[in-house]
């Protein structure tokens, strides 16, 4: 059993910055009771926000914190409940609490359970800490680590949010054990990414521990978490507000979000950036920034983390369609489609610090057609 530390620096976290703790085999429920423990000696109120998939597997743990005096709210699980409504919930839950300015409410589940209770937290009366408890591996590798929380507009996707750090972060790797085997493999999409954009070492650890990925290997799982957070927090720290570098966490995501919203969410976020990460490689081989040897390399190398790398069979004949869906991005500038560019393994294209490129409507279906005729539609 270890525990290892990381400290993230930002300009906006104290001096201090918040630690990472990863723990690679125990539940975090004794962290809990410590928690609840240390802020009633503080005469402090805290607040616990979970999901009803963290209820689902675990009842038990969650009713035993409940009876030592944690107020628990379990939202419902899933992207499509990352909205206004489920904000408006948390903080009538924060107010009926008695949640103050001192008070600290805990997230502890996925990436949505993440976003919101960071963004409740950077509002509710004006702003109050948060501490956050990742329980899948995007959360835990991602969401979790930058500060970045917001919800989902019917305008598109993250378009309302706040940058808040949290005031700490406590990954259990143990909570990956329930993590049903859909969500496991579809993290990787994230993990593959920091990969191709920033670390060829982690390209080849993961290309040689693929089976090792499949049984959930310990192990391997504390090393690819720990490599993850590492590279996030070296971008987070040098761009935190995402004016240049922090552009490059965002390779797939531009094509990812739009099919994402266009399949209304039928597709999750893991297959959906795995899909635009393969069509952006292809943008980036096909203006000449990357080598085909490599946009090979990268479209093995989601079909071997059994993620998709083509675009979904529904979508064909709609090309135009991912165009629109994808000004729906924040990224998108004056109606032209934005993405980051990968110049090879492990490296992504500058374009002069900006770490951004344009394309327009036609250029984008040129493209977009070209990249569907390299990769078959997939059935589903
Ligand atoms: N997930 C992208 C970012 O944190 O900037």
């Amino acid at each position: 059993m270890s525990c290892q530390k990381i400290t993230v620096s930002t300009a906006s976290a104290s001096s201090t910055g918040y630690a990472v703790l990863i723990e690679d085999s125990s539940y975090p429920w004794e962290y809990l009771s410590k928690l609840h423990e240390k802020f009633r000696k503080e005469k402090k109120q805290v607040a616990l926000i979970t999901d009803s998939n963290m209820k689902r597997c675990y009842k038990a743990a969650l009713d035993e914190l409940r009876d030592e005096g944690w107020p628990i709210l379990a939202i419902a699980a899933g992207e499509g409940h990352k909205n206004a409504a489920t904000k408006e919930k948390i903080e009538t839950f924060l107010f009926k609490n008695k949640i103050t300015r001192s008070s600290t409410v805990v997230a502890l589940g996925g990436g949505v359970v993440g976003d919101l209770v960071g963004f409740v937290a950077a509002t509710f009366m004006r702003g109050i800490s948060w501490q956050s408890l990742p329980s899948s591996i995007v959360a835990m590798v991602d969401a979790s680590i930058g500060g970045k929380t917001g919800i989902d507009t019917p305008f598109g996707k993250n378009l309302v949010g706040s940058f808040h750090n949290p005031k700490e972060v406590y990954i259990s790797l143990a909570l990956l054990s329930t993590l049903r085997e859909k969500e496991y493999r579809n993290g990787f999409a994230e993990v593959a990414k920091h990969a191709l954009i920033a670390d060829r070492a982690l390209y080849q650890f993961l290309k040689k521990n693929i089976e090792n990925i499949q049984r959930r290997d310990m192990k391997t799982l504390q090393a690819i978490v720990r490599k993850n957070v590492l590279i996030k927090k070296n971008v987070v720290t040098e761009d935190e507000r995402e004016s240049g570098l922090r552009r490059i966490l965002n390779f797939g995501h531009t094509v990812g979000h739009g099919l994402e919203w266009l399949s209304a969410f039928k597709l999750s976020h893991g297959e959906a950036v795995s899909i635009g990460m393969a069509a952006e490689a292809y943008f980036s081989y096909k203006l000449g920034l990357l080598s085909h040897a490599d946009f090979q390399r990268i479209v093995e190398l989601l079909s071997c983390l059994g993620l998709r790398a083509s675009m979904p069979a529904w979508s064909h004949g709609k090309i135009p369609e991912p165009y629109k869906a994808c000004l729906l991005d924040k990224k998108a500038s004056a109606s032209v489609f934005c993405f980051s560019a990968i110049q090879s393994i492990g490296r992504m294209h500058a374009a002069g610090g900006e770490y951004l490129l344009h394309l327009e409507r036609r250029q984008f279906l040129l493209l977009m057609r070209d990249f569907c005729g390299q990769l078959p539609f997939a059935k589903t």
